[in-house]
């Protein structure tokens, strides 16, 4: 095989209180990537998009990503990549992770699957420090594997695959960016102890909530004590989003990955639309443009299309 086409997912992370390490897989938005092998030992991308994203190897996620698969193989081979990213960059559901993830899958499956999935999550997280300048996964894990994850380690690379009960995700774009290496700078250096002891606490009860399908479990652990009262203030009208989602049944949700996306979880299609009608009733107020989606977590990352 010398060219494979693949869409790669946009994805949840953080899950309100696993701050870099949890993430999850959406059914859309999703990037197209075609990726093709040549003859020589270098990274060529193009894009097919009007994002204006950088061309240089080693200023793209998914350049940077390829060349970290360059370095750990011994063929004088290099890859082309076509990209078509209809995952807004800047949006807070994963738009770097999915082309670093998409490029590195992408490559593997025409280098004959010889990489691992922790092999794979470690060498999207090359490409996606280009976007967040640090070392974080939780958006690559889940755009690797699909379905629930959580990253233990970065080094050595250690991603867990997380059991869920049926569960969908209603998530309002509000069209506005934030640099993930900004929304990271304002994060405090250190979190006292209080806060730590009911994050963490947060963190184990989620995972048991999803591991046993125990909602009322999983909604009690929807909580942030650390990131979400710093960040929020750059996401207008983040509060009511919030309380307008609650109201319709959500059961619990926060800031999609460094923003400005919110998520809600709910149960059903049914309460996911009606989280839908809530955020749009609330955000038709700001004069700020803005996309919902509705997705079920998807089992599927990378496919191949
Ligand atoms: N965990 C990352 C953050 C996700 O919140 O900064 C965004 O890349």
């Amino acid at each position: 095989m010398q060219e494979i086409t693949v869409l790669s997912p946009a994805t949840v992370a953080n899950v309100v209180c696993g701050f870099d390490c949890l993430g999850f897989c959406l059914e859309e938005p999703n990037d197209l990537m075609t990726v093709r092998l040549v003859d020589k030992k270098t990274v060529k991308i193009k894009h097919l998009d009007d994002y204006n994203l950088p061309l240089e190897p080693e200023k793209n996620v998914a350049g940077k990503a390829l060349l970290a698969v360059l370095e750990r193989i011994e063929e004088n081979i290099g890859f082309e990549v076509e990209i078509t990213k209809r995952i807004m960059p800047g949006s807070g559901v994963g738009s770097s992770a999915a082309s670093a993830a998409g490029a590195v899958v992408a490559a593997n499956k025409l280098l004959g699957e010889r990489f691992s999935q922790n092999e794979l999550v470690e060498l999207a997280m090359y490409g996606e420090m280009v976007a967040s300048g640090a070392k974080h996964a939780d958006n690559i894990a889940p755009c690797v594997l699909g379905g629930f994850t959580l990253v233990r380690s970065v080094e050595p690379m250690d991603v867990i695959q997380i059991d869920y009960p049926t569960l969908f995700a209603t998530i309002i774009h509000p069209q506005i960016e934030i640099k993930t290496s900004y929304a990271r700078e304002i994060l405090p250096k250190e979190v006292p102890l209080k806060s730590a002891i009911r994050q963490w606490s947060d963190v184990g009860s989620l995972i048991a909530g999803l591991q046993k399908g125990d909602y009322d479990l999983i909604a009690r652990s929807l909580q942030d004590f650390i990131i979400e009262p710093v960040r929020k203030k750059l996401i207008p009208s983040f509060d009511e989003v919030k309380t307008a989602s609650m109201k319709a049944g959500a059961l619990g949700g926060s800031i999609s990955g460094a923003g400005p996306s919110i998520f809600m979880f709910s149960k059903d299609l049914e309460t996911a639309n009606q989280i839908k009608d809530a955020m749009n009733g609330v955000y038709s107020q700001t004069g700020i443009d803005f996309k919902i989606y509705v997705s079920p977590i998807s089992s599927k990352g990378v496919v191949k299309q």
